[in-house]
């Protein structure tokens, strides 16, 4: 356990993640309320990384449930293995063959067959999903429930479900209680309103894109190779082309390749040829990179 909102950040930053306070402090807040954290905000900000290192730093596996549209509760919970059913009752034929050899009408049969069950209902046939798997756990674990405006509302009402008891029923099985409560982190891009009952559950975490002195943090630590010159001037353009109302501004991703991208290049300004001709790597819609050529002038101002 984290003794400290302090001691969060440092950690984190071993594990090469710059948690602002607010971010620590939410993270301190649920591991030592056992509530799980809902991460909104903007895609490429560090919203999956900040799970990732939740479970590195605490010794904790990761189980993580990455959401889409039609995810459903047979996926995201347990299948039974019907394949591997089927090959046994094939395999098993002439055995099933001799267990209704004397009954004399088909509801007996079907009861006699019904009353081994279990045998095809047991754990050998299933097939945990990332939920179960997290709840079964004997380990500590951290649930990683990726982009879950991606699924459907009912979905998330299963979900706000399994989130309140940490126990599923398997009706052939019984009921399935964790061991250890999970650390639990649902991210969302904001595709859709999330429901109150949700919100209400988790500690709510909103991720924008850092703060320059964060984001040339971030730089530092993930592109050691690059010079404090450059890294400032790759801060300061990304952040002046955040604030031109393109369809997709770049991410701290799309900063990270960038600057990976001239580190390669062996820039060492930011002259705006090699700007152009790597412009890519930042934005990713045609209007928006007209948009940005037609600005460099501004974006480039005092920077090298
Ligand atoms: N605060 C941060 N500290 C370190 N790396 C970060 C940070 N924020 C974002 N990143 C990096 O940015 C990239 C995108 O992060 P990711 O977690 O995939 O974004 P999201 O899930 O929000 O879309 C990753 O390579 C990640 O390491
Ligand atoms: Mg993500």
């Amino acid at each position: 356990m984290f003794k400290s909102v302090e001691e969060v950040q440092q950690r984190f930053r071993e594990a090469r993640y710059i948690a602002t306070r607010r971010i620590a402090t939410v993270v301190y807040l649920a591991e030592r309320m056992g509530r799980p954290i809902l991460i909104e905000g903007p895609a490429g900000v560090g919203k999956t990384e900040m799970a990732k290192v939740l479970a590195e730093v605490t010794g904790r596996r990761l189980i993580r449930l990455q959401c889409y549209e039609g995810l459903d509760e047979g996926k995201a919970l347990y299948e039974w293995k019907y394949a591997k059913q089927l090959l046994y009752t094939q395999l098993l034929k002439e055995r099933i063959g001799e267990l209704i050899e004397d009954t004399h009408s088909l509801p007996e049969a079907v009861a006699k067959i019904a009353g081994q069950d279990d045998a095809f209902f047991s754990y050998r046939f299933l097939s945990p999903r990332p939920l179960l798997s997290a709840i079964q756990a004997d380990d500590e674990v951290v649930l990683l429930v990726d982009e879950i405006d991606k699924a459907e509302p009912e979905f998330e009402a299963f979900l706000l479900e399994v989130l309140s008891d940490f126990q599923v029923s398997v009706p052939e099985l019984g009921t399935i209680t964790a061991k250890h409560i999970p650390l639990v982190v649902l991210t969302s891009n904001n595709a859709r309103e999330l429901s109150d009952g949700l919100k209400r559950r988790c500690l709510h975490l909103f991720i924008d894109f850092p703060a320059p002195r964060d984001e040339l943090e971030i730089l530092r630590l993930k592109v050691p190779e690059i010079s404090e010159r450059l890294a400032q001037a790759v801060v300061t353009a990304v952040q002046r082309i955040r604030v031109m109302e393109l369809r997709k501004p770049p991410s701290v991703s799309e900063s990270l390749d960038w600057a990976r991208s001239l580190v390669i290049l062996n820039a060492e300004t930011l002259d705006p040829a090699v700007v152009e001709s790597t412009l890519t790597m930042l934005v990713k819609y045609e209007k928006d990179m007209e948009r940005v050529k037609g600005a460099l002038d501004r974006v480039l101002a005092d920077l090298n």
